[in-house]
């Protein structure tokens, strides 16, 4: 077990982009940073370059686990909590948009779904005895603004109308929005003052995302690269929810380049997002808060 006094950082999708760049700035903030990563060769890369950077003493550890398969994030959740009796901070910023094709999870969900929301969903419940033994948590949900183009049905999370790779990304991105205020509503009902969450859009970032897309997506983001911000600028939102003192008692939000920003989406209503909780809870087969 890590002692007491050492600050712990979890951080999803960390072997790509975005998510390198903010385990990289925890670790340098001294944090013992847990990359959470699908693919065991690309996790020790990661870890390869980011541990040099982080404080003596403090480690750089890998958690594998494919955020899509739910029995895969409920064995590295308990993973964790055998390894770790504390967390301090848990980004959940790995994220993707998929194909043309419609595809379906290990459990027989649409693959964006099970991946950009169902797996944070369930991995974030399951962690929370251990941020409830932080002095001070904080879960960052990295969002995006493409949840304005979201369609979602609320009875089955799917997208309406039919399947689009855009629209399933757009209506995780949202999730993530919703999952994030509704959290934040539930902590504080049930008197849990310790921990806080956030969700962000991170800007139109040069990364490797997009790669699993269709022709399209995968043309747009090579074509524009040259125009967009690139994954250090990206992550600086992630990484002021993280860290600064600023954001220490707010919970919630929804930032935009380190700001509040609001959420502009007819579906963005309480009973929405409470509909979002209990069928997310009935689709990853727990109950909680
Ligand atoms: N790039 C943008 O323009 C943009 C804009 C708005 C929001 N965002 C959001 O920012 C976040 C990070 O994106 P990025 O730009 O850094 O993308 P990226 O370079 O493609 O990195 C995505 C990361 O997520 C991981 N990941 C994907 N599916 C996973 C799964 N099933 N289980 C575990 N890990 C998985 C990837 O792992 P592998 O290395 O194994 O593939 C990778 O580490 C995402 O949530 C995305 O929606 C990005």
């Amino acid at each position: 077990m890590t002692s007491s006094s050492e600050k712990i950082a979890l951080v999803t999708g960390a072997t790509a982009g975005i998510g390198t760049v903010t385990a990289r700035a925890l670790a340098q903030e001294g944090y013992h940073v847990v990359l959470l990563a699908r693919n065991a060769d690309k996790a020790a890369h990661t870890r390869h370059e980011i541990q040099p950077l982080a404080w003596p003493g403090r480690r750089v550890d890998v958690l594998l686990c494919d955020l899509s398969d739910l029995s895969q994030v409920r064995r590295a959740a308990e993973e964790f909590r055998q390894r770790y009796g504390h967390l301090d901070v848990l980004v959940n910023n790995a994220g993707l948009v998929l194909g043309d094709e419609r595809q379906t999870s290990a459990d027989g969900y649409e693959l964006t779904l099970a991946t950009n929301h169902l797996g944070p969903f369930l991995l974030t419940n399951l962690l929370l005895d251990r941020l409830q033994q932080s002095p001070a948590a904080r879960i960052v949900n990295v969002a995006s603004m493409a949840y304005q183009f979201a369609k979602p049905d609320f009875s089955t999370l799917e997208v309406a109308g039919g399947y689009s790779p855009m629209r399933a990304y757009a209506n995780s991105k949202l999730y993530n929005i919703m999952f994030t205020q509704e959290l934040a509503r539930r902590l504080r009902q049930h008197g849990i003052s310790n921990i806080t969450t956030n969700s962000l859009h991170p800007g139109v970032v040069a990364s490797s995302f997009g790669q699993s897309s269709n022709w399209f997506t995968k043309a747009f983001y090579k074509v524009a690269a040259p125009f967009m911000t690139s994954s250090e600028e990206g992550a600086q939102t992630s990484i002021y929810l993280a860290t600064t003192p600023e954001v220490a008692d707010t919970s919630g939000g929804y930032f935009v380049k380190k700001r509040p920003a609001a959420v502009k989406s007819s579906y963005n209503t309480p009973e929405n997002a409470r509909r979002l909780w209990e069928l997310s809870e009935k689709l990853t087969g727990g109950s909680f808060l």
